[in-house]
């Protein structure tokens, strides 16, 4: 017995030998004999449906709320379709609900095919489409406390939620990089630099799935990283339009996040909606077959977005028709096509393998790495999964309270003059703005609903900005002055309560003035002015004129430009999207009760026609030169990446590194000491940026390359050690390998800089 096991597993380890890079998830042998003999029972037909995925709606009865049966006998039934996604009617449901749902259609599904559906939902910062759980900051908010702990404690209980709704798969994480604050998704990325990017993605792609991707347990489910790749840089800022990137910060920055998680095991990956360079990443054979599955001999499966094969015909004209775009994407590597409502690709699929257009091969190994990931799930062993009854933890408090503690880490203090906050328990307050009294701000898009809206079904035990003031002070008074529409469009507001809000402003002491967007999500986020409203701001100048202090709360998915406004207020705090706690968390902050210890994962503007990130090139910026001319460039931003104050002081000293001279060989080891030099304890997100001074191409001005968070106690001093690979200071050159150039190189913590030297160039694919 034990003879016949090693053999598979030898010719496994061969096989995964091939490419020369070892298998980004080693295989389990028994698990590959699963596949092998399950794809072997399958007919043509049953493999084209094992392919393809449908949205919930088309087989289920909106008025008997309950999957019809009838159209799951011929959709699963008749087309073997593989997959099913979202929820009826694009509403979260409780987990009884859900289980219903999975039931009936594995009991269609194994009696049809033997096989199990996979039933896939969109849970992105918390187990998002299910009533009752535990809600996170959006990713973007998430980012700002630099603590990877939170994302690892997001991804296991979004996991263990989402088993309570019977389903063991999920399209999280979002790895965009959010370098575009134009573009509608910014907030659903972890900001805009690759490596803090990649740690959290990591963090949390592990929590998800857990230890083992191959036995994915009852407490965990697969993850689908997403949106494979460059989706969040389109040119004209709008959601799923063309992306044009350099192919060297393709690789450099953009594929990072990627390839660390598929390395750390991810099961799953969807792909960018739209074209990176000209080519629809769907139909890019070099990103999807090329870097991604046999540059990593990654052997997870890949989705497409919503319809996006579609796409390839009807928007890109890339393919003359449906069946024309369906080779294509599968020829480029694509293993499942997110059909929503029509079944149609089954049949077209079994008449392209039959004309040799797409080969027996392809459509094999596309249907094995379906049936890898359901036996990875353990679907095979139990399609409807743990008992939902069991999982008891649901929503405990345990969970609360680290979504509650990651809502406190994440909210960035911008500025404090005067040291207004902390406020007074006593002060006189008026809450005013769109924002002030509103879940659904504070959640964002995929909350409950796609778009966020009807979010007061789901949240009536969480407290708004007021309520939780209102709870925490004793003098606290709400007028809106502006309000959203709620039943209209995201950017439709009502401003006729401005004058009654600055009569209230006359009997308070401070204004806290919570401004921003309401909740959007995808293309129906796009707009054409990153400015805030005229509305808002018109509010916050009547508010001024009254001489009262202004604290101003941004409450938004991405960074709305308020250059004109922000001078008129006394104090800034930047909350993003912090979710159900996130009121909570607000008020503790402003009451002093918490110290903030957030930092901007991300570059506020200040100009609409001067968006940049940190690591700009270094050319990109320039003083006035000397002479009759001036060639000036002045990178002229809001705040900076990693702008965040707290209510105590930090002071840096003694930076040191283990080696001033190096190679791509060595760990660089930088020691720095931190002390809170203020009145109240504190924690301090540090970060350590790297400069090469000279390269053969243009460098970035600066790079993250590492970051810790020092709690510290008032008086206190700590020293902390933050390693770097050497190589990570290298980039891709135009050659597309990696280079590390001999030369000087400045690495900087705060307002300390130490000088290193490499002594010798080294590259590396
Ligand atoms: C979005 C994806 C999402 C998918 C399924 C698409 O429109 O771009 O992020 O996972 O829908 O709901």
């Amino acid at each position: 017995m034990k003879k016949i096991l090693l053999i598979p597993a030898l010719l496994m380890a061969l096989a995964a030998c091939k490419s020369g890079v070892p298998a980004a998830i080693e295989k389990d042998a028994e698990l590959e004999a699963k596949v092998e003999k399950t794809l072997k029972g399958l007919s043509l037909e049953q493999k084209a449906g094992q392919l393809v995925q449908i949205t919930l709606d088309v087989v289920y009865d909106h008025k008997n709320a309950c999957v019809n049966k009838e159209r799951a006998e011929e959709v699963i039934g008749k087309y073997y379709v593989g997959s099913i996604l979202n929820v009826p009617g694009n509403f979260a449901q409780d987990r009884q609900k859900f289980n219903e749902i999975v039931k009936d259609l594995q009991e269609v599904s194994m009696r049809a095919i033997g096989v199990p559906c996979v039933y896939g939902l969109d849970m992105i910062h918390g187990a998002s489409y299910l009533a009752g759980s535990t809600l996170f900051p959006q990713e973007i908010a998430l980012a700002s406390s630099f603590n990877p702990a939170h994302a690892s404690n997001m991804g296991e209980i979004m996991a263990y939620e989402t088993r309570a709704a019977s389903t063991p798969w999920i399209f999280s994480p979002v790895m965009d990089l959010g370098r575009d604050p134009r573009w509608s998704r910014h907030w659903e990325s972890w900001g805009e630099d690759p490596y803090l990017q990649t740690v959290m993605a990591e963090a949390e792609t592990r929590a998800i799935q857990g230890d083992d991707p191959n036995h994915v347990d009852e407490y965990h489910v697969a993850a689908c990283m997403k949106h494979y790749m460059a989706y969040g840089v389109p040119v004209t800022g709008k959601d799923r339009t063309p992306a044009v990137v350099t192919p060297t910060d393709l690789k450099e920055k953009f594929f990072r996040p990627f390839k660390a998680c598929a390395q750390a095991g991810v099961l799953s990956v969807m792909v960018n909606s739209a074209a990176v360079n000209g080519v629809p990443t769907h139909a890019n054979k070099e990103l999807v077959e090329g870097w991604l599955k046999e540059g990593l001999n990654w052997d997870g499966l890949v989705v497409t977005d919503w319809a996006d094969l579609d796409n390839l015909f009807n928007r890109d004209h890339v393919a003359v028709d449906k069946k024309d775009a369906i080779r294509i994407g599968i020829n480029a590597g694509i293993d499942m096509i997110m059909d929503p409502y029509d079944v149609s690709a089954c049949t077209l699929i079994c008449e392209l393998v039959k004309e040799g257009k797409i080969s027996q091969a392809r459509l094999d190994d596309a249907c094995k790495r379906v049936l890898r990931m359901k036996y990875r799930v353990g679907l095979f062993d139990n399609p409807i999964g743990k008992d939902y009854k069991e999982l008891d933890k649901f929503a405990c408090d345990e969970f609360v309270a680290k979504a509650r503690q990651a809502a406190l880490e994440s909210e960035v203090l911008l500025k404090n003059e005067g040291s207004i906050l902390p406020l007074n328990k006593n002060a006189r307050i008026l809450v005013t703005g769109p924002n002030g009294n509103s879940m659904r701000s504070l959640n964002g898009g995929w909350s409950y609903t796609w778009q966020g809206q009807f979010n007061e079904r789901y949240t009536e035990q969480y407290n708004t900005i007021y309520e939780a003031l209102a709870a925490k002070f004793n003098n606290v008074k709400y007028v809106a002055g502006v309000k959203y529409n709620d039943n209209g469009n995201w950017w439709e507001e009502d401003a006729s309560g401005i004058s009654a809000a600055v009569a209230a402003a006359y009997s308070a002491d401070v204004i806290v003035a919570c401004i921003g967007e309401n909740s959007y999500c995808e293309t129906p986020g796009n707009m054409d002015d990153l400015t805030l409203s005229a509305n808002q701001r018109q509010l916050v100048k009547a508010l001024a004129a009254t001489g009262k202090p202004i604290v101003m709360v941004l409450n938004e998915g991405r960074p709305r430009i308020i250059s004109e406004i922000e001078p008129l207020a006394k104090a800034v705090v930047d909350v993003m999207l912090p979710s159900n706690y996130g009121g909570d968390a607000l008020a503790e902050l402003l009451a002093g009760d918490a110290n903030f210890s957030a930092k901007l994962p991300f570059t506020y503007p200040k100009y609409v026609h001067s968006l940049h990130t940190y690591d700009y090139k270094v050319c990109e910026h320039r003083e006035t030169m000397e002479g009759a001319y001036n060639y000036d460039a002045i990178m002229d931003v809001q705040w900076p990446f990693g702008s965040g104050l707290s209510y105590t002081t930090y002071e840096y000293s003694d930076l040191k590194v283990n080696k001033a001279d190096f190679t791509a060989k060595d760990n660089l080891e930088f020691t720095f000491t931190v002390k809170n030099t203020g009145k109240v304890a504190g924690t301090e997100p540090a970060l350590l940026f790297s400069s090469d001074l000279v390269a053969s191409l243009i460098p970035d001005v600066k790079r993250l390359r590492a970051f810790t968070r020092v709690s510290l106690q008032p008086g206190e001093s700590k020293e902390v050690t933050l390693t770097v690979p050497a190589k990570e200071l290298a980039f891709v050159g135009q050659d597309m390998k990696w280079h590390l150039e001999a030369g000087e190189f400045r690495v900087s913590v705060a307002n300390l800089s130490v000088m290193l030297n490499c002594t010798k160039d080294a590259e590396w694919e």
